[in-house]
C-alpha cells in the first residue's frame, strides 16, 4: 500500500533514540521514495534549539549512519523544532498552530503520528495535552507511537495505558518492540507457515527443546540510571524475550492480519505456565557481571549502586500447558557483556528412536536442529546427518543454510525503518496489544518480586564471560545443554 502523507511530532527529538535510530529510519525511507513530498516532522524537546539547528543535527545523525547522503538538504528542509515542555498548554498551542501551518503547506491531510522517544513518565500526560489541546482533532488519522519501558509492572503498566487509553483508542496506539521490526524475528512466521516441512512437526512429538539466546557484548554504557530501575528482566524478557517465545509457540493463525495474528499471540501467553514465588528459582536464574579484562564491573558503572542487586543476565526456561508444547522447555537467555553480540533461536528435533549409525570420532549422532539467525548475520541452518563418504555406516554432520540478503544495507530495511512505515501505513501487526503487555507483565512481575526479596550472590560472571554456572545448570537438570553458538554460525551454501 502507498504510504499516505502524514506529519510526525516527535517527542525527545534531541534525544540518543531519535539521533541513532529515527532520523536515519527516516531518511531511508525518504530515499526509497516511500515518503515522497507528503511528510514533515516537527521535533520537540526542551532545549532550545531552532530549525537550522534542528536541520544539522538531523543531517549530523543521518551521514554517522550512512555514507549515501543523496538529496540530503532537501530531507532536512522537512524537519522543524519547537522547544516543549511537556506539561504546558501553551507548548501544545504553538505546537498546534505550527502542525496546522504544515499540514496545508504540504498537504497531509491532518494525518499525524505523534511519537513519544522520551522518558515514560511523561507518555501519560502527553497523550492528554495532545487530546485537549487539540492535536487530535483533524480529519486524518491520530496514532500514538511509543517506545518501552511501558510501565515496570503490571500496576504501572495498567495505569498508564488507562491514561493514554483517555486519549487514543488501542486500535491507535502503537507500542513499539523493536524485535519485532528485524526482519528475521518476522521470518519466524514465515519459516513456520510458509513450508510443509516444519509445522507438522512443530509440537511436543518431534521438537525436545527451543534455545533462544540474545547476548550483548556492551555494558550498561551511560544507562545506568534507567537500568537500576530496570535490570535484564524488564530490559530484555518482559518484551523482547517473551515476544519470539510467543510467535514460535502461537498456533498458524488464520490469516496476517494483526488481528488474527495477535489473538494467536495472546492464546500463546495465556497458556505459559505460570510462576509462583515458590518456583521462580527453578525456572529462572539471574547474573551480575563483575569486572572484567579492561572493563568495569556493574557496580562499577556511573549511576549504579556499588551493592546493586540489578540483574544484567537472566536465563530461563518457559513452559506451555497446552497441547502443542506439553512437557517442552523453552530456554531462554540474555545478558549484556558477554563474549559475543548474538541474537539466535535454536529448535532442537527429538533423537531418532533407534541410531543404526556411529561416527568415526565415536561422538553421538547430533540431533537435527534448526538454528534462526537473528543477528548479527540473518538466516536459517538445518542441521542434518548425512552419511560420510567411503565407509557405510558413518555419518557426518551437514548444515543446509539459507543467508538472508544481509550486505545491501540499503535495501535491506532496518528495525525502526520498518516499524515507523508501519505506523505511517497504519499496520499494527508488529506492535504490541495491550493484552500482551499485561500478560507479559503478570508472567514476569512474580520472577521480579522473587529476586527482589532475596539478595543474589553478585557479580557472579566476569565481563566478557558467557554468564554464571546455574544457566548450565538449568538445561543440564533437564537432561540439556545450551548449544554453543559460535558451532551455529550460518555458513552460505553456494
Ligand atoms: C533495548 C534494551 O530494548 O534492546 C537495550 O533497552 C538492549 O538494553 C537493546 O541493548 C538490544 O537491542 P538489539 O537490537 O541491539 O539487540
Amino acid at each position: 500500500t502507498e504510504t499516505p502523507a502524514a506529519l510526525t511530532i516527535l517527542f525527545g527529538a534531541t534525544g540518543d533514540l531519535a539521533k541513532r535510530k529515527l532520523y536515519p529510519s527516516l531518511y531511508r525511507l525518504y530515499r526509497k521514495g516511500h515518503l515522497s513530498s507528503g511528510f514533515a516532522v516537527i521535533g520537540t524537546a526542551r532545549r532550545e534549539w531552532d530549525n537550522d539547528i534542528f536541520r544539522e543535527h538531523v543531517k549530523k545523525s543521518v551521514m554517522e549512519s550512512t555514507n549515501i547522503q543523496d538529496q540530503i538538504d532537501e530531507f532536512i528542509s522537512h524537519f522543524y523544532y519547537l522547544p516543549h515542555d511537556v506539561s504546558d498548554s501553551n507548548s501544545y498551542a504553538e505546537l498546534r498552530t505550527l502542525a496546522n501551518e504544515l499540514d496545508s503547506k504540504y498537504s497531509l491531510g491532518g494525518n499525524r503520528l505523534f511519537y513519544l522517544a522520551m522518558a515514560p513518565e511523561f507518555f501519560g500526560t502527553i497523550a492528554e495535552h495532545l487530546k485537549l489541546d487539540g492535536l487530535t482533532d483533524t480529519e486524518g488519522f491520530g496514532r500514538l507511537v511509543i517506545e518501552k519501558p511501558f510501565g515496570h509492572d503490571l500496576p504501572s503498566a495498567q495505569e498508564l495505558n488507562a491514561q493514554i487509553r483517555r486519549s487514543f483508542d488501542e486500535k491507535d496506539i502503537y507500542r513499539i518492540d523493536h524485535y519485532l521490526g528485524k526482519e528475521m524475528v518476522q521470518n519466524i512466521e514465515t519459516i513456520r507457515f510458509a513450508n510443509a516441512l516444519f509445522e507438522p512437526l512443530w509440537n511436543s512429538r518431534y521438537i525436545s527443546n527451543i534455545q533462544i539466546t540474545s547476548s550483548e557484548t556492551l555494558g550498561v554504557e551511560e544507562r545506568g540510571g534507567y537500568y537500576e530501575t530496570s535490570g535484564a528482566l524488564k530490559d530484555m524478557v518482559q518484551n523482547h524475550m517473551l515476544q519470539m517465545v510467543a510467535l514460535l509457540a502461537m498456533e498458524p493463525p488464520i490469516s496476517l492480519q494483526d488481528d488474527d495474528i495477535r489473538s494467536e499471540k495472546v492464546r500463546a501467553f495465556r497458556s505459559m505456565r505460570p510462576l509462583t514465588l515458590e518456583t521462580v528459582n527453578d525456572y529462572f536464574v539471574r547474573g551480575q557481571y563483575g569486572p572484567g579484562d579492561h572493563v568495569p564491573g556493574y557496580r562499577e558503572e556511573i549511576n549504579v549502586d556499588p551493592d546493586s542487586n540489578t540483574e544484567t543476565y537472566v536465563a530461563g526456561k518457559v513452559m506451555f500447558d497446552n497441547f502443542r508444547w506439553a512437557g517442552v522447555p523453552f530456554y531462554i537467555r540474555t545478558g549484556k557483556r558477554m563474549p559475543l553480540k548474538s541474537t539466535k533461536i535454536v529448535v532442537q528435533f527429538k533423537d531418532i528412536p533407534m541410531n543404526l549409525y556411529y561416527r568415526p570420532d565415536d561422538q553421538e549422532m547430533e540431533p537435527n536442529l534448526l538454528v534462526i539467525h537473528i543477528q548479527p548475520e540473518e538466516g536459517i541452518t538445518l542441521h542434518l546427518n548425512a552419511k560420510k563418504s567411503g565407509r557405510q555406516l558413518q555419518t557426518t554432520p551437514v548444515k543446509l543454510s539459507y543467508a538472508n540478503n544481509g550486505e545491501d544495507i540499503m535495501n535491506t530495511p532496518e528495525a525502526y525503518e520498518k516499524l515507523i512505515h508501519d505506523a505511517m501505513r497504519g499496520d499494527s501487526t508488529n506492535f504490541t496489544h495491550w493484552d500482551e503487555v499485561a500478560l507479559s507483565w503478570s508472567f514476569v512481575d512474580v520472577i521480579a518480586e522473587a529476586w527482589r526479596n532475596e539478595k543474589a550472590a553478585f557479580p557472579n560472571y566476569p565481563a566478557g564471560t558467557k554468564g554464571p554456572k546455574a544457566a548450565d545448570e538449568l538445561l543440564e537438570k533437564d537432561g540439556f545443554f545450551w548449544w554453543p553458538l559460535n558451532m551455529l554460525d550460518v555458513d552460505v551454501c553456494n
